[in-house]
């Protein structure tokens, strides 16, 4: 009873990437490219989190991003420990819309993380007057599952790199 309590609710903290992460994250990304079922969605990882060095050159692109204002990312801590990362972007053509992307690693799925880390990041958004968007590939039936916990409705398909994606926009606070 406890434990699916806190499966419902659980505690997450958002923390700005820091290069100290770097071999915790690279963990993680290892753990995810282990995983062909999240790697799918995740193609990126598996091409470029090789090393390291790469996880160095991801934290400060994104340092770099979030200084001009464009991109804003943070790991997902739960119980101190690097579950994930969640991160919106401020669209160039419309700047009121914010995409957002998340990820967890495999071993911290199925605990409502990620339905916790999107309501904290979205009534960020709200608060700021910006609207949460979410783009996900119309096969990504966990992250669809996500967005509608935490308040997303389906608006409509679009298509980004060649697929296509369904388009979930902020509804309500959940
Ligand atoms: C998306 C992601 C963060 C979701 O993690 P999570 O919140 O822990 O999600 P869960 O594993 O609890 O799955 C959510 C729901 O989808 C269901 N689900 C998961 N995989 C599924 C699949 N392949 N087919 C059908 N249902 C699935 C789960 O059973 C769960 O259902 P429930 O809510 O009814 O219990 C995680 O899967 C991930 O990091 N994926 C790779 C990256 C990604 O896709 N990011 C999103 C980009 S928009």
């Amino acid at each position: 009873m406890e434990r699916s309590r806190s499966f419902e609710n659980p505690v997450v903290e958002l923390r700005p990437l820091n290069i100290d992460m770097q071999v915790e994250l690279f963990n993680l990304f290892q753990s995810i490219a282990a995983n062909p079922r999240m790697s799918l969605h995740l193609p990126w990882i598996l091409r470029d989190m090789t090393s390291t060095e790469a996880v160095q050159g991801l934290i400060v692109s994104k340092q770099k991003k979030e200084a001009a204002g464009v991109e804003f990312a943070r790991v997902i801590l739960s119980n101190s420990e690097i579950a994930g990362v969640i991160s919106y972007s401020l669209n160039e053509d419309n700047s009121k819309h914010a995409e957002i992307g998340y990820f967890l690693g495999p071993t911290y799925t199925g605990r409502g993380i990620a339905v916790t880390a999107l309501k904290v990041i979205t009534s960020g958004l709200i608060s700021q007057n910006l609207q949460p968007v979410l783009n996900i590939e119309y096969n990504n039936i966990a992250s669809q599952k996500v967005a509608i916990k935490a308040g997303f409705e389906y608006s409509g398909d679009c298509i980004l790199h060649n697929s296509r994606y369904y388009q979930y926009f902020f509804r309500r606070l959940g």
